[in-house]
């Protein structure tokens, strides 16, 4: 129904749409419609900020548990509930009050910030955001259709991407496969079903534990189980059905995505 909706469907009919996509065509609603405002849910500075409580309290849980976390492990899209579960943590290791590895997951189909190009880019697929410095796959990339978890944006918060070159924190990526396998695991350990974003999390804390129960070290590992499943039971029924198939991101993909980039000089 927009513009830029218009162009990219003339483009390519068959696209199956991307956040990118759809970012572009709220700015340019927001942008047209005097009594309309676009806020923005992930990536930009002052939504990581406010996603810190999230971290603040998990101090503070952790403090009345008599815990502190040996590995903080969230999964990252954009970056906001990582972030806010992150940085507090951030803030007490450079302090010196906390000694633990804080390390984000992200699909092996959308790898921001483990393959990505850490360069000026922008947030949206038609290029109408200011240029943003982020781990990026490309603000052309539109996310294959196969891949069912939620975690598909093609940048990455330029927040978490500083902190990742500063070495403050790690990052690995993960199949959506064993992603919903230890989904179900924690549903029926713990009777809540977790949102398929979270569940790359969830795979490395459980993988982690298990690590520990065979070497017999201890370790408190902190999550975020951010969002509910019950809004993305769909994804569950695939995989239960055995229609969720694994996808690596391919380098040509990559390569060719940054000849697209566009030149901050310019
Ligand atoms: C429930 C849930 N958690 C997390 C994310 C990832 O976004 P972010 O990295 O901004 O937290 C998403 C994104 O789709 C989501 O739906």
């Amino acid at each position: 129904m927009t513009e830029v909706g218009r162009k990219i469907l003339a483009d390519d009919p068959d696209t199956p749409g991307s956040l990118g996509i759809a970012i572009s065509e709220a700015v340019e609603v927001a942008a047209s419609e005097p009594e309309t405002r676009y806020a923005l849910g992930s990536v930009l500075n002052h939504v990581l900020l406010h996603q810190t409580v999230i971290g603040e309290e998990a101090i503070k849980q952790m403090a009345m548990a008599g815990e502190t976390p040996d590995l903080v492990v969230g999964c990252v899209g954009g970056g906001s509930n990582f972030g806010g579960l992150a940085f507090p943590m951030i803030r007490e290791k450079l302090a010196g009050n906390l000694d633990c590895e804080i390390r984000a997951v992200e699909p092996a189909a959308c790898p921001t910030l483990t393959r990505g190009t850490y360069t000026y880019d922008f947030g949206d697929t038609a290029g109408m955001t200011p240029l943003l410095k982020m781990h990026t796959l490309g603000h052309d990339f539109v996310p294959d259709p196969i891949h069912a978890g939620g975690l598909r944006y093609h940048g990455m918060s330029p927040l978490i991407s500083h902190v990742y070159e500063l070495g403050l924190m790690t990052a690995e990526n993960r199949h959506q496969s064993e992603c919903f396998a230890a989904g179900v695991e924690f549903a029926r350990t713990e009777g809540i079903v977790p949102a398929p974003e979270p569940t790359h999390a969830l795979a490395v804390a459980v993988d982690e534990a298990r690590k520990c129960a065979e070497t017999g070290e201890e370790k408190v590992i902190l999550t975020a189980l951010c969002g509910h499943g019950q809004l993305d039971l769909a994804a569950y029924d695939k995989y239960l059905s055995g229609e969720v198939e694994d996808y690596e991101y391919p380098q040509e993909r990559i390569d060719d995505a940054l000849t697209r980039l566009p030149d901050p000089e310019v």
